[in-house]
């Protein structure tokens, strides 16, 4: 089966091909630069570049996978959760194209996307699903923080989320508040190397919290405080550097505890991560040892499949329909608050 795959729901124009598992093409536009400016994602402008890049970017993954309009057999898109007008320029277009080549269609949850991004390994990336094990899922974004029982092959629910605000924007709102560019998470972990993330404390929002639910906003009203009390820190290369470790160190603590946590409890033996905050490399460590004490499996998505991509959305789409899931109707709308248990 071969599937073209269309991913809109925030900043990243995304357009992949894959076939029977394997990504034959993932082509993202990036839009860091158009909101780099403004410090954060402007909804409006986010639509009008989606709207500019989508034919052209559609055509170069359909072109690099060699792969003609009549190959196609299904067409898939983001439908939520996510921004508005983002997802319904991916949406109507994936429709429009469906509709066009009489072809059938199915819409996808973007967090559920995210759940099977893992398991896609190797030159070329292919879906490893027959290693598949129940697993315990974070997903980690800009927008995002979830945890997820991951009991079968379509069969989720999630057992925590955030209560307000993500550990992505953890990570940018501390970042603008120590004067880093957006967005600022990668700034943050570059300029945390060499830091100490003992040298000062920050607190651990929930994290002896009985639910599996994350909180992130005091963490960032902590750092804004600290700030204001030792503005000094700033003028400083080594106590910045120190201040950006500690930061990191009190989200990454958190992320990993709870997770780890929550992998014992429902027992399964298996931990997977995604979302654009899996990138960072203070997570993966301690993942990684946290998981290997706890005689978990980690699996981390490959840096290009931790970003939003169109790959993850048609490989999910894929293995819906080899389960025999319907498609979806035509004219059937966006879904910006989709929960990935409805
Ligand atoms: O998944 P993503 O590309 O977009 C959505 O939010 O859906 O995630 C972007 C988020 C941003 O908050 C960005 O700062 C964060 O992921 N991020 C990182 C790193 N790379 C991306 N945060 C910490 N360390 C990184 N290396
Ligand atoms: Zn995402």
């Amino acid at each position: 089966m071969t599937v073209l795959a269309i991913e809109t729901s925030c900043d990243e124009t995304g357009a992949a091909v894959v076939r029977n598992g394997t990504v034959l093409s993932s082509l993202i536009a990036s839009q860091i630069q158009t909101h780099a400016e403004y410090g954060g994602v402007v909804p409006e402008l986010a639509t009008r570049e989606h709207l500019h890049n989508l034919p052209s970017l559609t055509r170069l993954a359909l072109e690099s996978a060699n792969v003609q309009p009549s190959d196609i057999d299904l067409i898939a898109a983001t439908r939520g959760p996510g921004l508005p007008g983002a997802l319904l320029v991916g949406l109507k277009f994936a429709q429009g194209f469906a509709c066009a080549l009489g072809l059938p269609f199915i819409g996808i949850n973007h967090h559920e996307a995210h759940l099977y991004s893992a398991w896609v390994r190797g030159n070329p990336a292919r879906a490893e699903f027959e290693f598949f094990k129940p697993n315990v899922s974070l997903i980690v974004s800009g927008g995002h923080t979830l945890l997820v029982h991951v009991r079968a092959l379509l069969d989720h629910c999630v057992l925590g989320e955030t209560v307000d605000d993500a550990a992505g924007e953890c990570f940018d709102k501390s970042a603008r508040l120590i004067g880093l560019s957006y967005p600022g998470g990668p700034q943050l972990e570059r300029m945390a190397k060499g830091g100490n993330p003992s040298a000062y404390h920050f607190p651990r929002p929930m994290i002896e919290d009985v639910t599996d639910d994350f909180s992130f906003s005091g963490l960032k009203t902590a750092v804004a405080y600290f700030l204001r009390d030792h503005p000094d820190v700033l003028n400083d290369p080594e106590k910045r550097r120190d201040l950006c470790a500690s930061v990191q160190a009190a989200i990454v603590d958190v992320l990993v505890s709870k997770t780890v946590r929550a992998a014992k409890r429902v027992r399964v033996d298996t931990v997977t991560v995604s979302g654009g905050v899996a990138c960072n490399s203070s997570l993966r460590q301690a993942l990684t040892e946290s998981c290997q004490q706890a005689g978990l499996t980690l699996r981390v998505a490959e840096p290009v499949f931790c970003t939003d991509n169109a790959a993850m959305v048609g490989l999910l789409a894929e293995l819906k329909a080899a389960h025999g899931t319907p498609p979806t109707d035509l004219d059937v709308e966006i879904e910006p608050g989709w929960s990935i248990d409805g």
